[in-house]
């Protein structure tokens, strides 16, 4: 399959969240070494993405994009084949707007798609992040018209340029407060047509360079929360991404890092990491490359799993998975020691039958009528693959079956 389908939602690692700024040409050689040495990439962490800041403020004669020669003296071609010749995918940062999300010193691709796209081809890119800060208002187009013309364009320019490159789009995020609403919903809702992912809203990170082991937890939330209801937006190619894997860095419990993973695959999210993998502890490690938590995310039915019930303390997430199981994530979102409980017929189960349980975290594999319950950690999540036995059915609810069509 061609790698711009991203059949399952994409797997890698973007500097961003750890190191916004503060990048050159060799820190991606570092992260990409130590992805393979740490068998990152054998789990399915793929590609490796420069986000901003690699570009100078001014165009030259052409209209191309130049590179900052302090930070990047080789070129961005050349680290794309050093990405390549690891065996890793090539990812890089655009803005849509005239200039980037940092500001007046790099140079946006407003107006400049086409050269963009076709000089990222050139350098090897395998995967376009297009944010979209200072897209310029356009008299006569409300702000979604404007956003949605211009991604549309990039899209085509990504087409035009020969490359199959993946689309990551930030348009949504820039629609992504009550106030916008419905626009957000329907950003959303165009962006499954032409991009592979889109940011559904904020920044997950605390930017918090005085302090930064601030707890970055109302970030891991905010997201979170974000993302739970939008779930009829993604699908197998199409997926909401609520922002990178924040585990390894300071303001991260790892018992947080845990839990944003569970709950990430349960909602079928990109896995991005964004911390410095060169220093990852060894347990954040093995969490990252747990076949189980991963094989839940990649499911290949690619189905955003859905809230059952949230009473403050506990949430309860449910997901069906291709070979007939489902996962369920038993949360506990309070600051205390709690007990949170589901049972098969809130997930929509009929009475009889049972359920082999099998605890993705421990592998403790055990058996139940149809409760399931957890003592619970502040924060602490557990992930449990279950498959129906013994004549457990899924009813839909009543008055919901729908007579066969002739
Ligand atoms: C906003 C995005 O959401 C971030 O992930 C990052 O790309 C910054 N912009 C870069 O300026």
């Amino acid at each position: 399959a061609d790698y711009a389908q991203a059949l399952t939602p994409p797997m890698g690692y973007n500097n961003w969240a750890h190191f916004m700024c503060n990048i050159d040409e060799q820190l991606f050689r570092d992260q990409a070494d130590a992805i393979v040495a740490k068998g990152l990439d054998k789990a399915g962490y793929d590609t490796v993405t420069v986000d901003d800041c690699w570009m100078q403020k001014d165009r030259d004669a052409n209209g191309d994009l130049q590179t900052r020669s302090e930070t990047f003296p080789s070129g961005m071609k050349a680290l794309g084949d050093y990405i390549h010749s690891k065996g890793l995918k090539y990812g890089l940062y655009q803005d849509s707007g005239t200039v980037t999300c940092s500001g007046g010193d790099y140079a946006g691709s407003y107006g400049h798609f086409d050269e963009d796209m076709k000089l990222f081809a050139s350098f090897g890119v395998d995967y376009v992040k297009m944010d979209g800060c200072n897209v310029p208002s356009v008299a006569g187009e409300t702000q979604e018209q404007t956003y949605k013309r211009i991604y549309f364009e990039e899209a085509q320019a990504i087409k035009d340029s020969g490359r199959p490159m993946m689309l990551s789009n930030s348009a949504p995020a820039y629609f992504s407060i009550p106030t916008k609403l419905p626009a957000w919903y329907s950003v959303m809702d165009w962006s499954g047509d032409m991009s592979q992912l889109w940011r559904e809203s904020w920044d997950i990170d605390v930017y918090n360079t005085a302090n930064p082991s601030t707890s970055r937890w109302p970030g891991i939330m905010r997201n979170y929360d974000y993302n739970k209801p939008i779930q009829r937006f993604a699908s197998v190619g199409h997926w909401n991404d609520p922002d990178y894997i924040i585990g390894g860095n300071a303001g991260v419990s790892p018992v947080e890092a845990r839990t944003q993973l569970s709950l990430w695959s349960m909602m079928a999210s990109p896995l991005i990491l964004s911390t410095d993998i060169t220093a990852i502890p060894d347990s954040f490690l093995a969490d990252l490359k747990h076949p189980g938590m991963i094989a839940i995310d990649q499911d290949p039915a690619g189905i955003q799993g859905t809230l059952v019930s949230s009473d403050g303390t506990g949430e309860v997430m449910y997901r069906p998975l291709s070979d007939g199981s489902f996962a369920v994530s038993l949360f506990n979102r309070s600051g205390a020691q709690a007990t949170v409980s589901t049972t098969a017929a809130k997930l929509g189960f009929a009475a009889g039958g049972s359920y082999e349980v099998s605890n993705v975290w421990t592998g403790e594999k055990s058996t139940t009528a149809g409760a399931f319950s957890a003592s619970l950690g502040s924060h602490a999540t557990e992930l449990l693959r279950v498959t129906p036995v013994d004549g457990a059915v899924f009813a839909a609810p009543s008055g919901q079956i729908m007579a066969p069509q002739e």
